[in-house]
């Protein structure tokens, strides 16, 4: 019996046998992978969703890459934004900002878990505060909003000429000139949904306006005024006691086109 299995000729057959049907196997394996795989990549629906995805991909990318040359952040001072040396010009004012305390900090997230259910301010009486359009407004509040602007630049464009999917222009934008308490209200909670600015809708992918509610009123005003008098507008001034008029805004939800006072070009 043991002489039997040990004969060599029947070892070499059944070694011959056993690779024969292993390699069987791995070339039908290697078949189907072969087959299924060529399959999923010619699905014409997958590729041109991919080609979708790349094509919006590669217009943000050179978007961005356009806004964030170099620009000129202070007058004289060229700069590649956002490079690190402009950090330190925005590291200045938030500095020099007073934070404002808020009693549960995730009240400055809209609509957040202590969503602010407060009665609106007087929208009309704040925006009669507004210094008549034209009125010169201070340098140094000028000087300050511009270097805070920077924030503002990386979505909305130092020239406040926008980026295509990441913000809309200021630049020719009638919110810009129209009510103070719209332009407020936006940094208090932000603004999500189409927006029509220069007679055009406008989407985007996410409620991406920043809420900057935890700056102080003098700091908002200021880079509010740099935009109301900037890029073609001379729309006057942004006192910071109309900010804080409407500090009850703080922790509502995103706000809508439709939550704003609709401007009236003059
Ligand atoms: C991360 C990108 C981003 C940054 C940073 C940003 N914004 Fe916006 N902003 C947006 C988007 C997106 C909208 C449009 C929101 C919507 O309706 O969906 C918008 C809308 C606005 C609007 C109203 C629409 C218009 O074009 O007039 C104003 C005014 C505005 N932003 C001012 C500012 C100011 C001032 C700052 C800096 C303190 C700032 N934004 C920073 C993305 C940004």
């Amino acid at each position: 019996m043991s002489s039997q299995n040990d004969n060599p000729l029947i070892r070499f057959v059944a070694f011959w046998w056993a690779l024969g049907v292993f390699s069987l196997f791995a070339v039908i394996l290697l078949a189907l992978k072969l087959l299924g795989g060529g399959k999923a990549e010619s699905n014409p629906l997958e590729e041109a969703a991919a080609a979708k995805r790349y094509e919006a991909a590669a217009k943000v990318k050179s978007a961005q890459a356009a806004n964030l040359a170099y620009k000129e952040v202070e007058a004289g001072k060229v700069v590649q934004v956002p490079p690190h040396d402009v950090f330190p010009i925005i590291g200045k004012e938030l500095v020099a900002s007073k934070g404002v305390a808020v009693k549960d900090p995730a009240q400055i997230i809209p609509g957040g878990p202590a969503v602010n259910t407060s009665a609106d301010a007087d929208f009309g009486a704040i925006d009669k505060m507004s210094p008549p359009a034209g009125t010169a407004p201070d340098e140094a509040a000028m000087a300050a909003g511009k270097a805070m602007f920077t924030v503002c630049a990386a979505c909305h464009g130092m020239d406040g000429k926008g980026t295509p999917m990441v913000g809309p222009p200021l630049a020719g934008s009638e919110w810009v000139d129209g009510p103070v308490s719209n332009l407020i209200r936006i940094q208090f909670r932000g603004l999500t949904g189409p927006i029509h600015v220069g007679g055009q809708e406008l989407t985007f992918a996410a409620p991406m306006m920043p809420v900057i509610a935890a700056m102080d009123d003098a700091t908002i005003a200021n880079v509010l005024t740099y935009v109301r008098n900037s890029f073609g507008h001379s729309a006057g001034p942004v006192l910071p006691d109309q900010v804080k008029a409407l500090r009850s805004e703080t922790g509502k939800p995103p706000l809508t086109e439709a939550d704003l006072i609709k401007p009236t070009k003059p």
